[in-house]
């Protein structure tokens, strides 16, 4: 499949979706996200892939979804349009999703690499949401993933007054993983999705919805998820594997099944 606005490579097992609008900041505009969808979605069905990263460029991993393209819109548009949809198709993706970010992630921008699974920032990176300055507030998730990255107090800040987070202050209140400089950001997260994309990955899908389950439940049922998925695993032949290499000390070869 051809793309417009994105680019989309691979490299061993790792996936690399790119957003390529710098004329515009990287803004989400549609075409963007149904394009990102497409080629999460075509990531996530080919067993050659393991992980994907999700990046922009230098100045802007995204500087938010298009203001021009959203400022006509009524309430009804919006309501009756699929574009936070695409959000949510994000959000059922199996396989791990790492964002690399450099320079501006802001308003949906912010909202997308919250919704990856592990953030990999450049000193450079900014986070923030400033939907407050065009008279909205964060709408794909940006106040409810940040207050549970950030804690109320510093998304409050965020959200009601535009404070910025910068690469260091992220990775201090936990929003991102790690900070690396600038020219190392990609590699590094490149090399974090290949060193997952290796592992067993019926158990890193699974793990990785175990993760989030911890968000979704009381920690009750939580446990009892995490405990149905666990039990799951014994049904696969990499847990098999898995078992049978460490006994036999010798490195496992795993099938994704
Ligand atoms: C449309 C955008 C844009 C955006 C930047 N551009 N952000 N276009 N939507 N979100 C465009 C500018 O209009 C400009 O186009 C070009 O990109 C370069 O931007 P500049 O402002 O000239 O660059 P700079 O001075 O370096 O400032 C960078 C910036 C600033 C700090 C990122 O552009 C900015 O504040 N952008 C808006 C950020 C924002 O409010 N995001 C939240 C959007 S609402 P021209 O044609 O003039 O050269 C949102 C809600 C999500 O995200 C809801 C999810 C469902």
């Amino acid at each position: 499949m051809s793309y417009k606005s994105i680019l989309v490579e691979t490299k061993n097992r790792v996936g690399v979706i790119t957003i390529n609008r710098p004329k515009a900041m990287n803004a989400l505009n549609g075409q963007v996200m149904s394009e990102m969808v497409a080629a999460l979605q075509a990531f996530d069905a080919d067993d050659a892939i393991g992980a994907m990263v999700l990046t922009g460029n230098e100045r802007a991993f995204a500087a938010g979804a298009d203001i021009k393209e959203m400022s006509g819109k009524s309430a009804s548009d919006m309501f009756k349009g699929s574009f936070v949809d695409a959000w949510d198709d994000i959000r059922k993706i199996k396989k791990p999703i790492i964002a690399a970010v450099s320079g501006w992630a802001l308003g949906g921008g912010s909202e997308l690499a919250m919704l990856c699974d592990m953030i990999v920032a450049s000193e450079t990176a900014k986070f923030g949401q400033p939907e407050i300055n065009l008279g909205i507030i964060p709408g794909a998730g940006g106040t409810q993933r940040l207050t549970r990255a950030v804690g109320k107090a510093i998304a409050m800040e965020m959200v009601l007054n535009d404070r910025k987070l910068s690469a260091e202050e992220a990775l201090a209140y936990g929003l991102v993983n790690r900070v690396v400089p600038a020219e190392r950001y990609l590699d590094e997260a490149i090399s974090l999705a290949q060193a997952i994309a290796e592992r067993a990955p019926v158990a890193a899908q699974i793990g990785k919805e175990a993760v989030n389950q911890a968000f979704e439940t009381s920690l009750t049922e939580g446990v009892y998820v995490e405990r149905r998925l666990f039990n799951f695993l014994f049904a696969t032949e990499d847990q098999s594997e898995g078992m049978a290499a460490f006994i036999e000390k010798r490195k496992a070869n795993w099938q994704g099944r």
